[in-house]
């Protein structure tokens, strides 16, 4: 198949590529970096250098392309993880979801493309009452921290888009926290780092539940959805959600690191603001059985607990085989 990446160049997308096409399949990657053109090129790929925001060149590039799937990678987090300031730090990766979307949909219907894969995420968004685990037929959070409306409303955007646009075969991954090469949880990564200077604290009772997915198993799920599966939204996580206090000591222990403070509630709301105490307290994880059995995925990483010892690899790793240019800046 020819594969449309919009985003290739992303932490996903560095995975995704190389995964592809060693099956065969055909890529056409965009950036808006010359540099990481050359080696998307490198990896054998074909590039195309472009602003996602602009209109009349994403026609142009898919209309060119020709491809059978379009994939939906685009965000713009690299650097902007501050949960403190989160409303800026999502503020082009909303427009990305759904000025971007917009734009990749109607590329899509004017060139005929039929099927459509689209990134969201799933944890924070989920609602917060109820069982710890949610599915996707369950509601998400409908009053959410104030900073984290405008990056829900996006969410919610991008997937009500693609699941919603008559004649496209939309499908919605709503991955987990991601963990391993290239990500903030990987050695040298930003929050590994954090968890190392004991600066990522367990706040209050730690009873948020966080759902991860190891990067490779996020790529091997969205290669499934590009091949397979209906449309519709599913959960890209592991096998077992998790209590901030069970995770991140663990993951304090797997990088040879100091179990992590303790602050009280009332703290981190100085600290981090709202937006910070739900996730270390109130957030909800996610289930993956829907993926499991629609799409026919098993991730390799079936727990983090494994994933954190294994699978951690470094922040500037590359997938074998694939050039460095490929994640330069
Ligand atoms: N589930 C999760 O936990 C999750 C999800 C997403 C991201 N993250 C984290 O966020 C961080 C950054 O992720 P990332 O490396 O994927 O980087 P990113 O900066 O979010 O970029 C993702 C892709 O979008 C492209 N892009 C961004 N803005 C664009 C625009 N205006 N026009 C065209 N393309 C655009 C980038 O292309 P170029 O930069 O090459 O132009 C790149 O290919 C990582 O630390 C990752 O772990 C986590």
């Amino acid at each position: 198949m020819r594969v449309f990446i919009a985003g290739a160049t992303g932490v996903l997308g560095r995975r995704l590529v190389p995964m592809l096409l060693s099956v065969g399949h055909e890529v056409v990657g965009t950036t808006r970096s010359k540099r990481k053109a050359m080696g998307l090129k490198q990896a054998g790929a074909r590039a195309i250098v472009l602003d996602a925001l602009n209109g009349a060149a994403v026609h142009s590039a898919i209309r060119a392309a020709r491809p059978q799937v379009i994939v939906h990678e685009l965000t713009a987090l690299e650097g902007r993880t501050d949960i403190r300031k989160m409303e800026q730090g999502f503020e082009l990766t909303n427009r990305l979801r759904t000025q971007g979307t917009d734009i990749l949909i109607s590329a899509a219907r004017e060139a005929g493309v039929r099927r459509m894969v689209a990134q969201s995420f799933t944890g924070w968004p989920n609602e917060r009452g109820g069982g710890t685990v949610k599915t996707e037929q369950d509601p998400l959070d409908r009053d959410p921290p104030a900073a984290m409306r405008a990056a829900l409303d996006a969410i919610e955007y991008v997937e009500h888009s693609v699941t919603h646009t008559r004649g496209l075969e939309g499908l919605v991954l709503r991955y987990g926290t991601f963990y391993g090469p290239g990500t903030t949880l990987s050695e040298g990564g930003e929050h590994v780092e954090q968890i190392r200077r004991r600066r990522f604290p367990v706040v209050g009772d730690g009873e948020g539940v966080w759902s991860f997915v190891h990067i490779d198993d996020a790529a091997s799920a969205t290669m499934a959805a590009i091949e397979r599966g209906r449309l519709g939204v599913y959960n890209v996580v592991d096998d077992e959600p998790a209590r901030v206090s069970g995770w991140l000591p663990a993951i304090a222990d797997a990088i040879g690191a100091k179990p992590p403070r303790h602050v009280p509630v009332w703290l981190a709301r100085l600290l981090t603001g709202e937006a910070g105490v739900s996730m270390m307290t109130s957030v909800r994880g996610s289930s993956n059985a829907k993926a499991k059995r629609e799409l026919g995925w098993l991730p390799r990483y079936p727990s983090w607990r494994s994933g954190f010892r294994l699978g951690l690899g470094r922040v500037d790793e590359r997938p074998p085989g694939t050039a460095r240019a490929a994640g330069a800046a």
